[in-house]
């Protein structure tokens, strides 16, 4: 296993969903400045990650990565000075191809080098991408050959596998990486988002605390013109149920209030970095009502009530609210027990139940909660999958 420990899923910022190949030092700058202006670093997103298209198009003859001349003229160890100056840490990208899915340079073959070079540039993260793979070279060697090579390096580095859902990740990403992604690329959609959290249902038993998170991918919240407010908040509860890391990906220069509002969301957060470390799941669903939940540490259960329906605007008009129950009993608490159900979006208690709690969820949203036990036994050996 990878040598670095991770107990918790890492929160950042990526600039590939917000600024795809177009990265440069000042543009990278400005983020990091805002991360921490805009209250980011404190609520816990501290890693900036450069994807793809950081380096020079050709490796050069000496074989050592170099950070492209032109965007990056300071150097890459000196962007990761500039990063870890405002108290964050310095992520990178690269590929367990020839070249990454981009066309720059890939690790493959120079995993040790280049391991040396992240390390000595003071890289805390490395996304390991699978485009331009050789087929006659196994991808679980091409993974190890750089999980072997970071942990030579004796620094702490992060390794998030991105092999976009190829390869059964989740059979074998436990045993090699922090987190490894589940899906292909998402999309600013919310049929995207739809298609990710359905392709997820089932793998929570394979990721926790103990060998590392399933990926969902990056986050799109802030981008409003690809999702609507409730779509997105529907997004970050359910990632941050699932214990994906949460990673940004819109640009901060231009980031909407209310969506900023939803990712300083401290509750839910706290759900994502819970010390019990593991993820919720798909516990039921009927039509376009849903409910995940998954256990916190001391007893207490996260759920999240989802309204799903049909997405054409006059289902919205015509039925804009539904009625969602989660019955104790599902989220393995005792149907006798009363608990206290907070609402994690707003920061408000909504009272105190017994047996269940029947919420209204808008469509295209969702009711992010915290059911926690009053009296009776304090379980918090329940897991999402059992029952199923
Ligand atoms: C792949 C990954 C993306 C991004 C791009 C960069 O598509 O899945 O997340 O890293 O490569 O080229």
């Amino acid at each position: 296993c990878s040598g670095l420990e991770i107990r918790r899923p890492a929160l950042g910022f990526n600039t590939w969903n917000a600024f795809y190949r177009d990265i440069n030092e000042t543009l990278v700058q400005q983020q990091a400045n805002l991360m921490v202006s805009l209250g980011l670093r404190d609520v816990g997103f501290e890693y900036l990650v450069l994807d793809d298209c950081w380096a020079e198009k050709e490796r050069p003859a000496d074989g050592r990565l170099v950070g492209n001349k032109r965007t990056f003229p300071s150097g890459m160890k000196a962007m990761g000075e500039y990063i870890k100056g405002r108290g964050l840490k310095f992520g990178i990208y690269s590929d367990a191809g020839s070249l990454t899915c981009a066309k720059y340079p890939g690790s493959l073959g120079y995993e040790k080098e280049d391991a040396d070079t992240f390390a000595s540039w003071g890289v805390d993260y490395l996304k390991y991408d699978n485009c331009h793979a050789r087929r006659d070279y196994w991808i679980l060697d091409r993974y190890a050959a750089m999980r072997d090579a970071l942990n030579a390096t004796g620094r702490p580095i992060v390794y998030s596998l991105c092999q976009w859902g190829v390869m059964e990740a989740h059979l074998w990403g436990p045993k090699m990486g922090h987190s490894w992604r589940t899906t292909e690329d998402i999309r600013p959609t919310w049929d995207s988002v739809l298609k990710t959290l359905d392709y997820n249902v089932g793998l929570s038993r394979f990721a926790g605390s103990d060998v590392g998170w399933l990926d969902l991918d990056m986050l799109y919240v802030g981008n409003d013109t690809g999702l609507r407010l409730g779509e997105q908040r529907a997004h970050f509860a359910l990632w941050s149920l699932y214990k994906s890391p949460l990673m940004i990906g819109h640009d901060l220069r231009d980031f909407p209030k209310q969506s900023l509002s939803i990712l300083l969301s401290k509750e839910v957060i706290a759900v994502n970095q819970d010390d019990l470390g593991v993820p919720g799941d798909l516990i039921w669903r009927q039509g376009h009502k849903r409910i995940y939940a998954g256990p916190l540490a001391g007893g207490a259960r996260a759920v999240v009530l989802a309204n799903f329906q049909f997405a054409h605007p006059t289902a919205f008009q015509q039925c804009p609210r539904t009625n969602i129950t989660v019955f104790w009993g599902q989220i393995g608490l005792q149907p006798g027990q009363r608990a206290r159900v907070r609402d994690l979006y707003e920061e408000r208690d909504l009272g105190e139940f017994v047996d269940s709690f029947t919420g209204s969820v808008e469509a295209h949203n969702v009711l992010a909660l915290r059911v926690t036990p009053l009296n009776g036994p304090l379980d918090d050996g329940w897991r999402p999958w059992h029952g199923q």
